[in-house]
């Protein structure tokens, strides 16, 4: 059985993180809301209570009934956690005199607690709450304190119960990942054999149990997330996996028949679909980015439904969904297990009238890639930059033609391939080339010109979520701008994108 740690999200921002630094030691954990908690079976070796954006005293904080866990299995309550496992209990939790945010030193620590084996004393951590512990209830030792803050840390006698009012997962906390790792591996005991090996093993495993002889489906967009999916499920079940890879006519140069051949040499049984005429009809006098987006889903889904019902028997439709798409954090929005709207194939599976297969949708991004590395397949797939579904429709402002696509695809295909060729490639997060509906005047030998603008676009990040435009030397710009002026026909200007996410984003449109 696979032994594993639960997180009970009160939706900090923190959460995932917890998730993360938890997995980085090799044992899988999951992140459930505080109302949709599973009564935790005997895999569950440990629990850990999320921080909040909630004050305790809220008429509407989050008051789980802990009887389940507390006293039965190891706790760790961080931050907000620690204050429930206070306020709750018959100590008292007010407002912090000055908000206690930022670097502090647990000054004193009990060297003999487990918790803080190793961990030496006058070791930094990260405060972020407005709140603070004053007392605390019969039977709890404070086990470490700040300047400031005298019950840093407890420990509740005759029960495998902490708290912390510090956050150990976040980078600042120096030592917090020793003391994630002895609660998980020293108190919980957790062997730490959760790898991207071990999950391949026990995907596939379970793979071949849920889908027996069945035949699957699986749309392939040429991203990580698919591409890893595919190979997990052609593992498990070879040829009964068919993959489908559409060529909506929205792609880079030449990458259909590079990615396919791609796929073909991993050895799956995939079929390309040339629909390129679908798309670009469909999208002709639009020019709302909003409509593009629709209307590119919606052809997506008739020509994949259309494909898929070509292969015999099919049951099952895999997807490529990932972690952070399941998870939602409980704050903002109410617990649930929704998929982001913007995913652009949001629909598929109710007009197929097929069953569900998500092989990723328990691990984070990065997880992906690591998985990816374990199945041997190669750096062209698994490095590749993100791409949008909705592909250059969303990167040529207004409406797409086929003559602004080829023009999009020259000046994209100068870009990147520079960037591959001087090694930056790996080293910018994403990067884009946008064509703009925007004439302006130019020369060119005794000539006036008036033709388009484009813009480069390149930036760092590490989800997508913020980013900053990338650094990239002035030479190299200059080397890619004359050769785009002097090779792609119709753009006499380019300009490069210096704005950051937010307030920016990463596209145009
Ligand atoms: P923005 O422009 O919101 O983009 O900063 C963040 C990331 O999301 C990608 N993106 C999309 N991906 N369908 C997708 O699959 C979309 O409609 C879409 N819009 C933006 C974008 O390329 C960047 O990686």
């Amino acid at each position: 059985m696979q032994e594993k740690i639960l997180i009970l999200d009160f939706g900090s921002q923190y959460t995932q993180l917890i998730a993360r630094r938890v997995r980085e030691l090799n044992v899988y954990c999951e992140i459930h809301p505080f109302n949709h908690f599973p009564p935790p079976d005997s895999s569950v070796r440990g629990v850990i209570l999320s921080g909040s954006p909630w004050s305790v005293r809220d008429a509407r904080a989050p008051l789980p009934d802990l009887k389940a866990v507390k006293g039965n299995i190891p706790l760790l309550g961080v931050c907000y956690g620690a204050q429930y496992l206070t306020h709750n209990y018959g100590g008292e939790v007010l407002p912090s005199d000055t908000r206690e945010y930022g670097r502090a030193r647990l000054v004193s620590i009990d060297e003999n607690d487990p918790l803080f084996n190793g961990v030496t004393a006058g070791t930094q951590v990260w405060m972020s709450h407005g709140d603070t512990i004053v007392r605390i209830p019969e039977g709890y030792n404070i086990t470490g304190s700040t300047g400031d803050v005298k019950v840093a840390a407890f420990r509740i006698s005759g029960e495998q119960t902490w708290g912390i009012q510090f956050h150990p997962e976040v980078y600042h906390t120096t030592e917090g990942t020793r003391m994630l790792g002895n609660f998980v591996k020293g108190i919980c005991r957790c062997r730490g054999d959760w790898t991207p090996e071990s999950f391949v093993e026990m995907t596939v495993r379970s793979l071949r149990q849920q889908l027996g002889d069945d035949r699957v489906v699986l749309g392939l967009s040429g991203g990580v997330d698919s591409s890893v999916a595919a190979i997990l499920l052609d593992r498990a079940i070879g040829e009964r996996l068919t993959s489908i890879f559409v060529d909506n006519g929205l792609l880079r140069k030449n990458e259909y028949a590079a990615v396919l051949d791609a796929y073909r040499r991993m050895g799956l049984n995939v079929k390309g679909v040339d629909a390129s005429a679908d798309f670009i009809g469909a999208l002709r006098g639009v020019n709302d980015p909003e409509s593009k987006r629709k209307i590119i889903g919606r052809v997506f889904i008739e020509v994949f439904d259309r494909e898929a019902h070509k292969v015999q028997n099919v049951k099952w439709l895999a997807q490529g969904t990932i972690y952070p798409d399941v998870i939602e954090s409980v704050s903002v929005n109410g617990p649930s297990a929704t998929i982001k709207s913007h995913h652009n194939v949001g629909g598929l599976p109710e007009k197929m009238h097929l069953q569900v297969t998500e092989p990723l949708r328990l691990l984070f991004k990065d997880e992906v890639r690591r998985v990816g590395i374990a199945l041997e397949m190669p750096e062209e797939i698994l490095g590749r930059h993100p791409f949008p579904g909705p592909g250059l429709a969303i990167r040529i402002l207004g409406e797409v033609t086929p003559e602004k696509l080829e023009t999009l695809r020259d000046a994209d295909d100068i870009f990147i391939s520079g960037l591959r060729n001087n090694g930056f490639y790996d080293k910018v997060w994403q990067a884009a080339v946008i064509l703009l509906p925007v004439q302006s005047v130019g020369v060119m030998g005794d000539e006036r010109t008036y033709e388009n603008a484009v813009v480069l676009r390149a930036v760092t990040s590490t989800d997508g979520m913020t980013a900053d435009w990338s650094r990239l030397p002035h030479e190299f710009l200059a080397g890619v701008s004359n050769q785009i002026i002097n090779r792609v026909r119709g753009v006499n200007r380019v300009v490069y994108d210096i704005s950051s996410k937010p307030p920016s984003t990463i596209e145009w449109e």
